[in-house]
């Protein structure tokens, strides 16, 4: 009689699934999107952050992304820079459809709907692959009815990095559902540091001169009617959240929500 031991699986079904890419599209050689299948378990609000990753060697590595779908979403989206020595993102930005992905289990984050008080007017403030969150936030139908104006800024170095959240504003305009709700709602307020644009400076630059304002047509911010999400590199986070600051905004979580969360964009 033969012994049959019982291998240890790689991944630990408890913390990761196994998910399939479905699409992969490089916009530069420091960015590119993939989707991968949802299972039908997988719950997370809009917003929200989880573990993706690979085997590496028959080990998972993992490293958090944030969801740049929608929770509505049949699919799950990610945008993501390629390091060339990262650990995961060297590999990562080698993936086609059909390979293997690991997807977390446990969603989590504060860049969520939940976590402000109630307001007027929605301000996402991202730089880099920081825009993801919102990428998700944006065609999500709760922020319409929860904001009357919804203003999402993305900052990159060069213009060909914008290209992911101008494709985005277009499609969203374009959609039969979302673009409805968003239509007069949604502004989508694009600025490049180190190549000529339209709209060019750091956008905290842009708040403390009072440039972003002036261009928008809005009023300066004010905790009464302004809520707010951050998301960057943690000096981009540390520098705009000191500017709301200034302005009467008081940083909330999940626990205690007020007018503006902030979360780090993930790379690696
Ligand atoms: P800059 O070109 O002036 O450094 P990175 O790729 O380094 O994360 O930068 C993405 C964008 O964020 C760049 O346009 C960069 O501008 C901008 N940025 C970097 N640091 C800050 C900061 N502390 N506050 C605001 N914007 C920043």
């Amino acid at each position: 009689m033969s012994e049959t031991v019982a291998e240890k699986p790689a991944v630990n079904p408890k913390l990761a699934s196994v998910e399939k890419v479905l699409s992969v599209h490089h916009y530069t050689d420091r960015l590119f999107k993939f989707r991968i299948t949802r299972p039908q378990s997988f719950r997370f609000r809009s917003g929200e952050f989880v573990m993706i990753g690979l085997l590496q060697d028959g080990k998972p590595l993992l490293r958090a992304y944030s969801v740049a779908s929608p929770n509505w979403d049949e699919e799950l989206e990610f945008f993501s820079i390629k390091v060339p020595d990262g650990p995961l993102t060297s590999v990562l930005q080698k993936i086609q459809p059909g390979d293997d992905v690991l997807l977390g289990k446990k969603p989590t984050g504060t860049l969520v709907l939940d976590a402000l008080t109630p307001g007027k007017r929605l301000y996402m403030f991202s730089t880099g692959t920081g825009f993801a969150p919102f990428a998700s936030l944006m065609r999500d139908p709760e922020t319409y009815e929860k904001f009357d104006e919804v203003i999402i800024t993305h900052t990159c170095r060069q213009v060909n990095e914008l290209a992911y959240s101008v494709e985005m504003a277009e499609n969203l305009i374009k959609d039969p559902l979302i673009g409805e709700m968003a239509e007069g709602k949604l502004r989508h307020y694009t600025t490049c540091t180190r190549e000529e644009h339209p709209h060019t400076g750091r956008i905290t630059d842009l708040i403390e001169s009072g440039k972003l304002f002036s261009d928008l047509g809005v009023p300066p911010l004010d905790p009464a009617t302004d809520r707010a999400m951050i998301c960057g590199s943690m000096e981009m986070i540390k520098d705009t959240a000191a500017l709301l600051e200034k302005a009467g905004l008081t940083e909330g979580s999940n626990a205690q929500p007020a007018e503006f969360v902030i979360e780090k964009a993930f790379a690696g």
